[in-house]
């Protein structure tokens, strides 16, 4: 399975979904069965890290993203991808705006469908806002990736 994560600038809400992501299937034990990535609709922070703040809440929480570089989503990735994760509205319409066909409508999905336990409809930007913003952030990304995950199994093993 590919998995990819979408937000803005690819170095805070996707980045911190890829790591999370990530270490949910590595305690899974299914690292050889899933590709995971994270890109940004806009190009603005291409090759750098993640967003410093970001790097230190994510290592609070047990998920290193240090090894991130951005990147920009190009339309190429939607044929890639098995799944494709928006973090905001924003995010899903930009997407969807590469797929003008709406070939691959039915993996773009908003994180927020994979949430459960706090009522909210998107995974807001926390570039402009303090720490408890970040871990806000990381809150819904745990919560939204280990239902991401069981999803995956469940439609995997269906297939
Ligand atoms: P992200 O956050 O989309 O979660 O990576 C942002 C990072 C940078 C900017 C916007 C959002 N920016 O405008 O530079």
């Amino acid at each position: 399975m590919k998995v990819l994560f979408v937000c803005l600038g690819n170095i805070c809400r996707s980045p911190a979904a890829e790591g999370v992501f990530r270490e949910k299937v590595k305690i899974a034990g299914l690292e050889s069965n899933f590709e995971i990535d994270s890109a940004g609709t806009a190009g603005y922070h291409i090759g750098e890290s993640a967003d410093r703040r970001m790097i230190t809440h994510c290592n609070e929480r047990g998920y290193d993203i240090s090894p991130h570089r951005a990147r920009k989503l190009s339309a190429t990735d939607l044929g890639e991808y098995d799944i494709i994760l928006a973090m905001d509205r924003s995010n899903y319409y930009n997407i969807t705006s590469l797929d003008p066909g709406g070939e691959y409508r039915e993996k773009i999905r908003m994180m927020t469908d994979f949430v459960t336990q706090w009522n909210v409809t998107e995974v807001s930007d926390p570039y402009y806002d303090g720490p408890e913003a970040f871990h806000h952030v990381i809150d819904l990304l745990e919560d939204g990736c280990d239902n991401l995950l069981n999803y995956l199994l469940n439609h995997y093993n269906s297939k």
